[in-house]
C-alpha cells in the first residue's frame, strides 16, 4: 500500500479488522511480525522508536490529553521534549490554538476537563501538531462527539489541511466521513486485508465486490450529495452588516435585498450572529452583537449533505458559508441543494 505525501488516507473497516493496529505499527507502539514500513526513503522499524514518534503526530478519541496538565502544557509536550526555548514553545501554543479556531487568552490555562469534547478534539488535534510533523495518524478522532460537532471538525481539519499539506492517515468505521475527508479510501476486512484501494469516487461507482457494496451501504443519491462541496455550487448574499456599522444604512440594505434578517459580521469578517432587522432598526445601533456560539454553518470543504443537514436545523432557510479564517463568503440556498440532488440524479439513471 502506497500513501501519497499530502494526501489524506482513510483505513475503513468493520471493528477489530486491525485498524489501530496498522496506524501503531507505523510509529512503532506495535512491531509488525513481518514486511517493511516506509515513510520516504527510510524505514521506518529501523529508525529511533522514540525519535520517529516525535515527528509523527498522533491523535486519538477522546483527544487523550493528560486531565492534570493545562492546555497550554499538552501542546507544549513535544516542543519542550524537543527542547525549544521557552519563547518559542509559548509562541506555538497560541499560533496552534488560533489555528484550532479557540481564544489562546481564554483556553491556554484551561484544564482539559473544563472544555467540552469537541474542544477537547481540537487540542488534541493542535498538540499532534505541535513539532509541525510531516505525518499525522488519527484514530476514530471524531468518534466520541455529537454529529454536529463531528461535521464542524471534520471541516476545520480540511481547512487545515488546504493550508498544510500534511500526509494523514485516518481510521474511521463511518463510511460517510470516509467519503468526505478522504483523497483516497482503504477499505480494509478481516486480517487487515485491503479489498478495494482508490478514491471515493471510484468506490462508489464500482464497488470491488460484495463485501464493499454492503459497506458503501444505500441511499446513492444521499451518497452523491456527499461528494459535492460547497464550493461547487453558486453562493448567495444575504444582508451582512459589520459589527459598529451604520444601523440605517444596514436596514435600509437588507430592505433592498427583501431580507428580514441581517448577518452581523466582527472586524475580521466572521459571522457573528443572525439579528432582526427590525432589532436594528429599533436599537439604532449594530455596535453591541455578541457571538451566538450556536449559530450554524458550513465550509466551503462542507459537503452539500452537511449543508442540508444544517439547514433542516435552522430557521433561516439558508445556511452560512465561511471560508479562510472563518471569513463569511455568503450562504446557500435550500433549493441549490434540490437543484444539485436533481442534476444527481439525473446523472446516475439511465
Ligand atoms: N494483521 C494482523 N494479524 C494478526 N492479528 C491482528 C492483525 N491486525 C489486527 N490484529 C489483532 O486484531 C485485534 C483487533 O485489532 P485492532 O487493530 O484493534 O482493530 P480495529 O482498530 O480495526 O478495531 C487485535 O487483537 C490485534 O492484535
Ligand atoms: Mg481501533
Amino acid at each position: 500500500m502506497e500513501i501519497p505525501a499530502g494526501e489524506i488516507v482513510m483505513l475503513v473497516g468493520p471493528s477489530g479488522c486491525g485498524k489501530t493496529t496498522t496506524m501503531k505499527m507505523i510509529n512503532r507502539l506495535i512491531e509488525p511480525t513481518s514486511g517493511r514500513i516506509f515513510i520516504g526513503d527510510d524505514d521506518v522499524t529501523k529508525a529511533n522508536a522514540d525519535d520517529l514518534r516525535r515527528h509523527i503526530g498522533y491523535v486519538i478519541q477522546g483527544a487523550g490529553l493528560f486531565p492534570h496538565m493545562s492546555v497550554g502544557d499538552n501542546i507544549a509536550l513535544v516542543p519542550r521534549l524537543l527542547k525549544w526555548d521557552k519563547k518559542k514553545v509559548d509562541a506555538r501554543i497560541d499560533e496552534l490554538l488560533e489555528l484550532v479556531n479557540l481564544d489562546p487568552g481564554q483556553y491556554r490555562d484551561r484544564y482539559p476537563k473544563e472544555l467540552s469534547g469537541g474542544q477537547q478534539q481540537r487540542v488534541g488535534v493542535a498538540r499532534a501538531l505541535a513539532a509541525d510533523p510531516p505525518v499525522l495518524l488519527m484514530d476514530e478522532p471524531f468518534g466520541a462527539v455529537d454529529p454536529i460537532t463531528r461535521q464542524r471538525l471534520q471541516d476545520e481539519l480540511l481547512r487545515l489541511q488546504e493550508e498544510l499539506r500534511k500526509t494523514i492517515v485516518f481510521v474511521t468505521h463511518d463510511f460517510d466521513e470516509a467519503m468526505k475527508l478522504g483523497d483516497r479510501i482503504a477499505i480494509l476486512q478481516v486480517g487487515s486485508q485491503i479489498v478495494q484501494y482508490d478514491t471515493p469516487e471510484a468506490i462508489l461507482a464500482d464497488p470491488a465486490d460484495e463485501f464493499v457494496e454492503d459497506f458503501v451501504g444505500s441511499g446513492t443519491a444521499l451518497k452523491q450529495l456527499s461528494l459535492t462541496r460547497v464550493r461547487d455550487v453558486e453562493l448567495h448574499d444575504a444582508a451582512v452588516a459589520r459589527v459598529g456599522a451604520d444601523a440605517r444604512e444596514a436596514v435600509s440594505a437588507a430592505r433592498d435585498l427583501g431580507r428580514e434578517w441581517i448577518i452581523v459580521l466582527d472586524d475580521q469578517d466572521r459571522p457573528l450572529r443572525w439579528v432582526p432587522v427590525r432589532d436594528v432598526e429599533r436599537n439604532g445601533t449594530l455596535s453591541s452583537v455578541t457571538r451566538d456560539d450556536d449559530l450554524e454553518a458550513v465550509t466551503l470543504s462542507s459537503t452539500l449533505n452537511d449543508a442540508l443537514d444544517e439547514m433542516l436545523t435552522s430557521s433561516h432557510g439558508v445556511v452560512v458559508v465561511t471560508g479562510r479564517r472563518n471569513a463569511y463568503q455568503g450562504v446557500v440556498r435550500v433549493e441549490t441543494i434540490m437543484d444539485a440532488m436533481q442534476q444527481l440524479q439525473g446523472a446516475s439513471s439511465p
